[in-house]
C-alpha cells in the first residue's frame, strides 16, 4: 500500500492525534520476503507480506443484528484471509432464529474458505457468566445477558478477541455493500499498526465518500450528518485547549476502526453509538494532561491516533432520519458529560441541539451510560471461564 505520511498532528499531553493520511495505492506490491523501507519524503510503500503479518495478529469483529444474510456473507468475503473473525450477533433467537440461520450461512462460507470463525450471541448465558464472574456486571441486563447494543457487542468481541490471544482489534459493521471496500478498511488498520507501532495506536478510517441517489443520479457525499456534528464538537474541544482552531478530526464516529488490544482493554466504552466518539473523549481525559490523574488509570508515554482516508466508497443500509438524530445525540452527550468540556462548549452544544430538534429554549444533553474503564474488569477470570463457556453445552458459541 502507498500511503502519504501524516501532515499535521495535534497533540494534547501523551496523545497525538494525525492528520487525515491519503492512500496512493490500495497495493503497492510486495518484497519477495525483504523488508521493503523504500519511501521518500512524504509517502510510505508498505510491502502487501508487512500488512499480511499485522493481520495474522489481528481480530475482526463484525457486529450483527438483523442484516441480510447477503450483506454479512459479503462483509467476510472482504476479510483477509489471516484475521481472525469474530461476529457478535444480536440477531433475534424467535421465532425464526435468525442466528442460527446466520450460522448455517457462516458455516457454508467456512466451508469454501477453510476459515475458522467465532460466531457468538450477544445473549450467550456462558459469556455472560464468565463477564459477572470478572467483576463486570454493568454489562449485563436484568436477565443477567449482556445488554443489547452495537456498544455492547463490541465490548463482548474485544474480550473475545483478548481470549484468542489476538494483538489488534478492528471493527466492521456487516451492513456494507461493497466486499471490497471492508478489504480496503482492513488493509489500511494494518497499514497504520506499520506505521505507528506502539501498543497504544487507534486507526481510525475517514470514508471517501457515501454514495447516495439524488434526482436520478449517484451523488458521492463527503460527510454523513452525524459526523460532521461530531467532528466540530469535538476540534472545538481541541481548540479551547490549544488556543489555536483546528480541523485534525475527521473521524469523530468513525464505526470502521482498529486499535491494539492492549488499548482496547485499558479505555472506557460509552453505550450505544455514543461509543466512538466516547473513544476520543475518553483517551484526552485519561492521557491528554488536562485533568488530574487518576490513580486506577496507567500511565502512558504515547498514545496515537491515525485517521486514513479510504478510497472505496461506502454503501451501506440506511436506517432512517431518526436514528441520525440519534446517533448524533449520543456523540454529542459524551461531550457535553465530560468533564473537559468548557462551559462554552456546553452552551453552544445545546443551542445547536435545540436548532436541529427544534426546541422551545436550550437544555442540557442527557447522558448516555458509559461503562467502566474495561481495565476494571478482572481479566483472568473471565478468560478463565470464558475456556469453561467454550468447554460446556453453551450451544450459541462455536468456532465454526
Ligand atoms: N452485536 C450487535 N448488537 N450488533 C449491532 C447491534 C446490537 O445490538 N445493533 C446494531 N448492530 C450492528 C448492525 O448490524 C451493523 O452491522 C452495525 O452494528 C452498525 O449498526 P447500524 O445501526 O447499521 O449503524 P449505522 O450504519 O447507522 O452507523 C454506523 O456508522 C456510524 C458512523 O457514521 C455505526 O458503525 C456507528 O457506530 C457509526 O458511528
Amino acid at each position: 500500500m502507498k500511503i502519504e505520511i501524516p501532515r499535521d498532528c495535534e497533540r494534547m499531553g501523551a496523545v497525538q492525534i494525525y492528520g487525515l493520511q491519503k492512500v496512493y495505492e490500495l497495493d503497492s506490491g510486495g518484497n519477495s520476503g525483504k523488508l521493503d523501507t523504500s519511501h521518500n519524503d512524504v509517502i510510505r510503500s508498505i510491502p502487501s507480506e508487512a500488512l499480511y503479518e499485522r493481520q495474522k495478529n489481528m481480530a475482526i469483529v463484525v457486529p450483527v443484528k438483523n442484516e441480510r444474510l447477503k450483506l454479512i456473507e459479503g462483509v467476510l468475503v472482504g476479510i483477509p484471509h489471516p484475521c481472525q473473525i469474530i461476529v457478535v450477533s444480536n440477531s433475534p433467537r424467535g421465532p425464526v432464529d435468525r442466528f442460527h440461520i446466520e450460522k448455517e450461512a457462516i458455516t457454508n462460507f467456512c466451508k469454501f474458505t477453510n476459515k475458522k470463525v467465532l460466531v457468538v450471541h450477544q445473549k450467550d448465558a456462558g459469556i455472560a457468566k464468565a463477564i459477572e464472574l470478572a467483576g463486570y456486571s454493568e454489562l449485563l441486563g436484568d436477565d443477567g445477558l449482556v445488554r443489547n447494543g452495537k456498544a455492547e457487542g463490541m465490548i463482548m468481541g474485544t474480550l473475545l478477541a483478548r481470549w484468542l490471544n489476538n494483538k489488534y482489534i478492528g471493527f466492521v459493521d456487516s451492513d456494507n455493500y461493497f466486499p471490497g471496500a471492508v478489504h480496503e478498511y482492513v488493509q489500511e488498520y494494518a497499514a497504520g499498526f506499520e506505521m505507528f507501532d506502539t501498543d497504544s495506536t487507534f486507526v481510525r478510517i475517514s470514508w471517501n465518500s457515501k454514495p447516495k441517489v439524488m434526482e436520478n443520479s449517484l451523488f458521492f457525499a463527503k460527510w454523513g450528518r452525524s459526523s460532521v456534528h461530531s467532528n466540530k464538537t469535538l476540534n472545538l474541544l481541541l481548540s479551547h485547549f490549544s488556543g489555536y482552531e483546528t480541523e485534525i478530526v475527521k473521524t469523530g464516529n468513525a464505526g470502521e476502526h482498529a486499535l491494539t488490544v492492549d488499548l482496547a482493554l485499558n479505555i472506557e466504552y460509552a453505550a450505544g453509538y455514543a461509543v466512538e466518539t466516547h473513544h476520543y473523549v475518553n483517551m484526552i481525559e485519561m492521557w491528554g494532561g488536562v485533568l488530574p490523574p487518576s490513580e486506577s488509570v496507567a500511565s502512558r508515554d504515547k498514545v496515537t491516533i491515525c485517521q486514513i482516508e479510504s478510497r472505496n466508497p461506502h454503501l451501506h443500509e440506511s436506517k432512517g432520519e431518526e436514528h441520525v438524530e440519534d446517533m448524533i445525540d449520543a456523540s454529542l452527550s459524551v461531550i457535553y458529560n465530560s468533564p473537559l468540556c468548557p462551559e462554552l462548549l456546553k452552551r453552544e452544544i445545546s443551542e445547536d441541539r435545540a436548532m436541529r430538534l427544534k426546541l422551545d429554549q436550550p437544555e442540557g444533553v442527557p447522558p448516555v451510560k458509559v461503562y467502566s474503564n474495561l481495565s476494571t474488569l478482572k481479566l483472568d477470570t473471565f478468560l478463565e471461564h470464558c475456556e469453561v463457556a467454550f468447554g460446556s453445552e453453551t450451544e450459541a458459541l462455536s468456532l465454526v
